[in-house]
């Protein structure tokens, strides 16, 4: 049976007039240093009329690979096709992806670390010289049949650094780690955002949403549009702090945006007493996967020094404990008073 490679394909416009997602630069808020590389690599290549190289984008969800992927090609002026690896099971889809390409597509792969070791072979060609091996036959009767591609850039998106192998890591001429963002700049996403869903936003409730946002304009901007839920109900003009606060406390969002898995997390590490706890364990016991953890879970709390991952496995830090108004005493620890 046939299998439908699902591909989007789409021009920057019509996927973005109902979006929160910035179309330009200007429009872009945070990541600065990436920002600042990606602007003289595209003026570079348009300069010189050639693709830009194959970009790879690492972090933590929610941070805005896929934004900088659209308008990467929105400045390239180039159209863009999206995918996701666990959609490309087969070579043949592949195959099909990259033949459909026109010169200077951007080819955006999510979840690049997914790939199969045999998908990635034929990556690698198409990614070097813009050619298409395929084998016929098996054996000595095999033949293999090379197609020239045209030119395109790959942009690969992942959540696992460590996943990704490195003959494929090696083939992206860019590679960009996104950090977490700070108060300030959730606090002018938001901002922004609110007038886009012509429901302003207060500074001071920007910030207040901005706090609990663990670094990620995705959650933010998730909180703002709830926020605002609450603010049509009063009838309320504008989003104030006071709204936001109460929202916020309504939605069980904590103080420092920890969530409830956050907060099982935590207190399971606080709970060792001071003994380091595996993945495995901790996945065990809070049912998740690993995969969620290590990605989704464990980088802001890393980032914002809650926890360590030490050789034996993962340990709560002093600021941990503060945390839970607990101080640590030799491996255990004690309540403040
Ligand atoms: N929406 C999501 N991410 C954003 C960013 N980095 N800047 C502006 N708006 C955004």
């Amino acid at each position: 049976m046939e299998r439908i490679v699902e591909i989007e394909k789409m021009t920057f416009e019509n996927e973005y007039e109902t979006s929160l997602r910035p179309t330009s630069w200007d429009d872009y808020i945070g990541q600065e240093k990436i920002k600042r590389n990606l602007k003289v690599f595209i003026e570079a290549s348009r300069k010189r009329e050639e693709c830009l190289d194959h970009a790879l984008f690492f972090g933590p969800p929610g941070l805005g690979k896929t934004t900088l992927a659209y308008i990467i090609s929105n400045e390239m002026q180039a159209n863009i096709k999206m995918t996701a690896a666990p959609m490309i099971e087969k070579s043949g889809d592949l195959a099909a992806i990259l033949t459909n390409l026109e010169e200077g597509d951007i080819l955006f792969i999510d979840e690049i670390h997914r790939l199969s070791p045999a998908i990635e072979e034929i990556l690698y060609p198409a990614m070097e010289d813009f050619r298409l091996d395929i084998i016929i036959g098996s054996g000595p009767a095999a033949q293999t049949i090379k197609i020239d591609l045209p030119r395109f850039t790959l942009i690969g998106a992942t959540t696992r650094a460590g996943m990704i192998s490195s003959p494929l890591r090696d083939r992206f001429g860019m590679h960009f780690r996104l950090q977490f963002y700070d108060k300030k700049e959730l606090a002018q996403i938001i901002i922004r955002a609110s007038h886009k869903l012509n429901k302003v936003c207060l500074d001071d409730g920007a910030v207040e949403i901005a706090r609990r946002s663990r670094g990620t304009p995705r959650i933010a901007l998730r909180l703002l549009k709830r926020v605002r839920d609450f603010a049509d109900v009063k009838d309320e003009e504008k989003i104030t702090k006071k709204r936001c606060s109460y929202a916020l406390e309504e939605l069980g969002v904590n103080d420092l945006g920890f969530d409830e898995l956050d907060l099982k997390y935590l207190e399971l590490l606080i709970e060792s007493k001071g003994k380091a706890l595996g993945l495995n364990t901790i996945a065990a016991a809070l049912s998740e996967d690993e995969g969620t953890i290590e990605d989704v879970i464990e980088p802001y709390l890393l980032a914002n020094g809650y926890i360590q991952r030490t050789a034996r496995g993962r340990v709560a830090t002093t600021k941990c404990y503060e945390l839970f108004r607990l101080t640590p005493v030799g491996g255990l620890f004690e309540v403040n008073t």
